[in-house]
C-alpha cells in the first residue's frame, strides 16, 4: 500500500467490542485558539465478549494528550500507548472510570469532521467517524452510551451553546464566561453525538404528539437568516405528523433543534435531538431559494427526523449495515414527500437519480453491495448505491408484503430492536416473521454488486388467445463478484386493449382472472408466464412504477411506445415510455451524426410531443417530465464507447428542431402559465412554472432575439428564484447582450447571500457556450468564492465537472488537469470533498482511448504524491485497477 493508512476493513472480521461504555461525562472548553475536551467514560467489560483480560484500546485522532488517569488515579506514563490513532491502557479492571484530557484545534479544522468551525459558529460533525477527533473514544456504532455533556465558553462570543437531550444546567462563569450542562437520556452511538456554539437566534413552535406530550422545536440560524426558517418549521411539523400516522412513531424528547451551518460536508446531519444542517437546507424565502430548494429542505428535514427511530433509537451494528439506517430512511422521506407533493413526479425525480448515477456506480469500478463487505475509508461509503439503491430495496419488501403487512412488519422492527445496534438481516428477519414469508433469495440485493438486466420477449397466439412473457435475467460482473444468482424481482404489470384498458390477468392453470394489475416474482434465471383469455394481441406495461431496480430490456416498437405514452394507465410507465422514444431518438441521430450524414427530425417524436403538449391543460407536472430529453450522461450510458461531442451536439440540435417545429406550441404553453399569480409552493404551481420554465428552455435554443427579451424580461420581472433562475440559465447558455447584464444583476443584489451566490457560481459553470472553462478558473478568484466552503466547491467545480459534460470532457484534456488540480489543493483541506470530485473521472474506461489516457494520468498524477488522504487514495486506486480485479 502507498498510503500509510490505508488499511482495507473486513465486514467478515466484525466482532463484539471487548468493553461497553455506559455514561460519558463530557467536558468542552472553548478557548480562543483552541479547545479543552476532559471525558469521563463508565467503561465495563463486554460480558458478550470472549476475550480474557483484553487492552483497552480506544480511537483517537489529532488529539493532544494532556493527562489520563483510571477510577480517577492520574496514570504513569508507562501505563499506557499512545500513537496517531490509539490510546492503549494494558491493564484495567472488569469496571472503571476512565478519564482523558485532550486539547483540540477547532479553529485549524477544515476537514470538517469532529469540532470545527463555521464562519462564527462551533459545531461537530461525528458520523462517522469523527468522535475521535474530539476525545479518546470506543468510536464504533454498537457502543452505546448516555451522554453528558458541559461546554464552556466566553459569554459574548458564544450566547448559546448546544448539545443532544435536554439543558440541565446554565451557569456563569468568571472571566465573563459561562456554562451549559445538556443530558441526553438515551444511550447512543458516539457518531450521534453533537454540539453547536455561537452567536444565534432562533425560530420556535411546539408539536404536540400523539399521546399529548409537547415538544418544543427549535430552529437555530445565524442573525441575518432568522427571516428564512418558516418552511422548515412546517416541514418538521408535517414529518413529525406523517410518522406517527404512517408508521406509528412518537419524537421521545421534549425538545428537537435544528442548526443551520454554512460549511457542512453532506446536507445534515441527524445528531440526536440535535440535528446539523447544511444552511441550503433549511433557508428558505420566496426570492431566494427555487422550488428545487423548496423540496429539497421538505426532503432532507424528513429524512433527519425519520432518522429518530430508523438510525438513532435502532442503529447500526457496524458501518457495513450503513444502508439499514439509510436505506430505510430515505424510503421514508420518498414516501413522505410523494403524500406531500405529487407522487408520479416524486417517483420520476428517484427514478431518474438511481439510472442516471446509481446505476453508473453499478457499472463502474467504484461498484458494491448495499451492503458492503469492505472498505478503507468509510465516508467513501455513503453512496448512491447505500442510499437510493437501498432504498429500492425496502420499496419492493414494502411492496411485496403489501401496506398491512408491511406496516406489521415495521412495528415488529420497532419493538424488537428499540435500543439496540442491528444489521440489514435483522431488518429483513422482521419482514419475514410479520408476514409468513421467506426472503432468503431475496437478501441476494443485500449483498450482491451490479444491476440486473432482465429481457422480455412477448408472444401472442391468436388461435389459443393466450400470451406468454418470457423473462430472462442476468447480471454482470462487478469488482470482486463474478458469475452472481438469480435475483428475487418483482416485476409489475398490466396488459393493455387498444383503447388503453387493463386486461383481466388470468394465468394458465388459474380457474378465472384474478385481477388487472399484477406482480410477477422472478426468481429463476429464466421464467415464462402464460396468461389466457385474449381476443387480441394486448400491449405489455412492464415494470410498473418502476417496481424493481433493474434494467428492463422489451423491444417495443415505436408505436407501442407512442401508445404508452399517450395511454398508459401507470404514470410512471407513460413518462418512461416517453424517455424511451426520445433516447432511441437521439441516439439514432448520433449514430447519423457520427456517420457524417444530415441531421433530420423525427417526426414520431415530434408528433408525440406536439400531442402532448396540445393537452397542456391535463397533468402539468408529468408533461414537463415527457417534454424533458434524457441527460447526456444517460445517453453516454446507452453506447459502448461515449461520444460526449457527438452526444452533447445531436441533444442541442433536437432541442433547436423541436423548439422550431413546435415554436407556437411552445410559446402558447409559455403564455398560458404566465406570471400574474401570487407565488406559493403547492405542487400545482409547481407543475406550471415547470412547465414554463421548459417551454422557455426549448424557446431559447431558436437563438431570436426577441425570445432573448421575453426571457430577461422573465429574469427581471419574477416574484420567484424559481422564475429568475430559470431565466438566468437560459441567458447564461446563451451568447447576446441580456446575458451580462443579468449576471451582472444578480451577482450585485446577492452578493452577501451564499446560498443564492453558489446558484450564480452553478449557473456559470454550467453554461454551454465556449470558454466556460476559463471562466470558471477566474470564478474561483472571486470573492464570494472558497476552496473551503463545500457548497462552493459543488456549485463551481462540481457543477463544471459533472453537469457541463462536453466541456469538461475537452480533447486537450484541460477539464481533467483542472479537476485533478482541485483534488490535489482540496485534499490538504477537506479529504471528504476531494474524493468525491475525483469521483466524477471514476467512468474513464467508457470513454476513447485519447481521452482515457488522458484520465489515467491524472489518476497517476494523484497517486503519485506521497501524502494523499486514504479516502482519495482509495477512490483513487480502485479506480485505477484493472477490471476484475478486487
Ligand atoms: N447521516 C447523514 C444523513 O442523514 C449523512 C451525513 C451527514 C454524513 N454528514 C456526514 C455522512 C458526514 C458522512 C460524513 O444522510
Ligand atoms: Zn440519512
Amino acid at each position: 500500500m502507498r498510503t500509510k493508512n490505508a488499511k482495507t476493513i473486513h465486514l467478515k472480521d466484525y466482532r463484539p467490542p471487548e468493553y461497553l461504555i455506559d455514561d460519558v461525562e463530557l467536558f468542552i472548553d472553548l478557548l480562543d485558539e483552541s479547545a479543552q475536551v476532559t471525558s469521563r467514560l463508565h467503561i465495563r467489560k463486554n460480558p458478550a465478549s470472549g476475550t480474557l483480560n483484553p487492552a483497552l484500546k480506544l480511537d483517537g485522532e489529532g488529539l493532544q494528550l494532556q493527562a489520563v488517569a483510571l477510577d480517577d488515579q492520574p496514570l504513569p506514563d508507562e501505563a499506557y500507548q499512545v500513537d496517531e490513532r490509539t490510546l492503549t491502557v494494558p491493564n484495567v479492571p472488569d469496571r472503571f472510570v476512565l478519564t482523558t484530557q485532550v486539547v483540540i484545534y477547532p479553529q485549524k479544522n477544515t476537514a470538517l469532521e469532529g469540532l470545527y468551525r463555521s464562519g462564527g459558529l462551533y459545531c461537530t460533525q461525528c458520523e462517522a467517524e469523527g468522535f475521535r477527533r474530539i476525545t479518546y473514544y470506543l468510536d464504533r456504532p454498537d457502543v452505546m452510551a448516555r451522554f453528558a455533556t458541559t461546554i464552556s465558553a466566553s459569554k459574548a462570543d458564544n450566547p448559546v451553546m448546544l448539545a443532544n437531550g435536554n439543558c440541565v444546567e446554565e451557569r456563569e462563569l468568571e472571566g465573563g464566561r459561562h456554562l451549559v450542562c445538556w443530558k441526553d437520556p438515551f444511550p447512543k452511538p458516539c457518531y450521534l453525538f453533537a454540539m453547536v456554539a455561537g452567536n444565534l437566534r432562533f425560530q420556535q413552535d411546539s408539536f404536540t404528539t400523539l399521546s399529548g406530550r409537547e415538544v418544543d422545536l427549535r430552529i437555530y440560524v445565524e442573525p441575518e437568516n432568522i427571516d428564512k426558517c418558516d418552511h422548515a418549521m412546517s416541514s418538521l411539523k408535517k414529518a413529525m405528523a406523517w410518522d406517527e400516522e404512517r408508521y406509528g412513531r412518537e419524537y421521545d424528547l421534549d425538545i428537537y433543534m435544528i442548526v443551520a451551518v454554512n460549511d457542512f460536508n453532506m446536507g445534515a446531519m441527524e445528531n440526536k435531538g440535535l440535528n446539523i444542517f447544511n444552511s441550503k437546507y433549511v433557508l428558505a424565502r420566496t426570492d431566494t431559494a427555487t422550488d428545487n430548494d423548496y423540496q429539497g429542505i421538505e426532503g432532507v428535514i424528513a429524512h433527519e427526523y425519520f432518522h429518530n427511530w430508523t438510525g438513532n433509537r435502532i442503529t447500526c451494528r457496524d458501518w457495513f449495515q450503513l444502508s439499514l439506517k439509510e436505506g430505510l430512511t430515505v424510503f421514508r422521506d420518498q414516501e413522505f414527500s410523494a403524500d406531500m407533493g405529487s407522487r408520479g413526479v416524486k417517483r420520476i425525480d428517484d427514478v431518474r437519480l438511481l439510472r442516471s448515477h446509481q446505476f453508473a456506480e453499478d457499472a463502474g469500478p467504484m461498484a458494491h453491495p448495499v451492503r458492503p463487505d469492505s472498505y478503507i475509508e468509510i465516508n467513501n461509503f455513503y453512496t448512491v448505491t447505500v442510499y437510493e439503491k437501498g432504498a429500492e430495496v425496502v420499496r419492493m419488501q414494502a411492496n411485496l408484503l403489501g401496506p398491512e403487512l408491511y406496516r406489521k412488519a415495521t412495528d415488529l422492527y420497532f419493538r424488537r430492536h428499540d435500543g439496540e445496534a442491528v444489521t440489514t438481516d435483522d431488518f429483513v428477519r422482521c419482514m419475514e416473521d410479520a408476514s409468513g414469508r421467506d426472503l432468503t433469495q431475496f437478501r441476494l440485493w443485500y449483498s450482491q454488486s451490479g444491476t440486473p438486466v432482465v429481457e422480455v420477449e412477448a408472444e401472442y397466439n391468436a388461435q389459443q388467445g393466450s400470451y406468454r412473457l418470457s423473462f430472462r435475467q442476468h447480471c454482470p460482473d462487478t469488482p470482486g463478484q463474478q458469475d452472481k444468482r438469480p435475483f428475487h424481482i418483482p416485476v409489475a404489470i398490466a396488459l393493455l386493449d387498444r383503447e388503453g384498458n387493463e386486461l383481466p390477468l388470468q394465468l394458465q392453470g388459474e380457474a378465472e382472472p384474478q385481477a388487472t394489475r399484477r406482480v410477477l416474482e422472478l426468481s429463476a434465471a429464466d421464467q415464462q408466464f402464460t396468461f389466457v383469455g385474449f381476443e387480441e394481441q394486448p400491449i405489455p406495461s412492464l415494470l410498473r412504477g418502476f417496481s424493481a431496480p433493474v434494467k428492463l430490456r422489451y423491444p417495443a416498437t415505436d408505436e407501442e411506445l407512442m401508445f404508452l405514452m399517450a395511454r398508459d394507465t401507470d404514470d410512471f410507465n407513460r413518462w418512461d415510455a416517453s424517455q424511451a422514444l426520445a433516447q432511441r431518438t437521439l441516439l439514432k441521430l448520433v449514430a447519423d451524426y457520427r456517420a457524417g450524414k444530415n441531421l433530420s427530425l423525427d417526426a414520431g417524436l415530434a408528433g408525440a410531443f406536439e400531442t402532448a403538449l396540445k393537452n397542456s391543460a391535463a397533468d402539468k407536472a408529468l408533461l414537463s417530465e415527457v417534454l424533458r430529453l434524457p441527460g447526456e450522461s444517460t445517453l453516454g450510458d446507452q453506447m459502448d464507447v461515449v461520444d460526449v461531442e457527438a452526444i452533447h451536439h445531436v441533444r442541442e440540435w433536437l432541442k433547436h428542431a423541436l423548439a422550431s417545429r413546435l415554436r407556437h406550441h411552445l410559446i402558447d404553453v409559455y403564455q398560458q402559465n404566465c406570471a400574474g399569480y401570487a407565488y406559493d409552493i403547492e405542487s400545482t404551481s409547481i407543475a406550471r412554472r415547470r412547465l414554463r420554465n421548459l417551454a422557455l428552455d426549448y424557446l431559447m435554443h431558436l437563438d431570436d432575439p426577441e425570445i432573448h427579451k421575453l426571457c430577461y424580461n422573465q429574469f427581471q420581472t419574477a416574484n420567484n428564484m424559481t422564475d429568475v433562475m430559470a431565466a438566468l440559465s437560459c441567458l447564461s447558455n446563451t451568447d447576446c447582450p441580456e446575458r451580462d447584464q443579468a449576471l451582472a444583476a444578480f451577482e450585485k443584489q446577492w452578493i452577501d447571500e451564499p446560498l443564492v451566490m453558489d446558484k450564480w457560481f452553478a449557473v456559470q459553470a454550467s453554461s454551454r457556450l465556449p470558454g466556460t472553462l476559463q471562466q470558471v478558473k477566474a470564478l474561483m478568484e472571486h470573492k464570494a468564492f472558497s476552496l473551503r466552503n463545500p457548497n462552493k466547491v459543488r456549485s463551481l467545480i462540481g457543477v463544471f465537472c459533472s453537469i457541463n459534460v462536453n466541456a469538461f470532457h475537452m480533447p486537450d484534456g484541460s477539464g481533467y488537469a483542472f479537476l485533478t488540480d482541485q483534488v490535489i489543493a482540496l485534499d490538504r483541506l477537506n479529504p471528504q470533498i476531494a474524493a468525491r470530485m475525483i469521483r466524477i473521472m471514476s467512468r474513464w474506461r467508457r470513454y476513447d482511448e485519447l481521452r482515457q489516457g488522458l484520465m489515467r494520468a491524472q489518476f497517476e498524477r494523484v497517486l503519485s504524491h506521497a501524502d494523499i488522504s486514504k479516502d482519495v487514495y482509495e477512490i483513487a486506486s480502485k479506480c485505477l485497477a484493472e477490471a476484475g480485479d478486487d
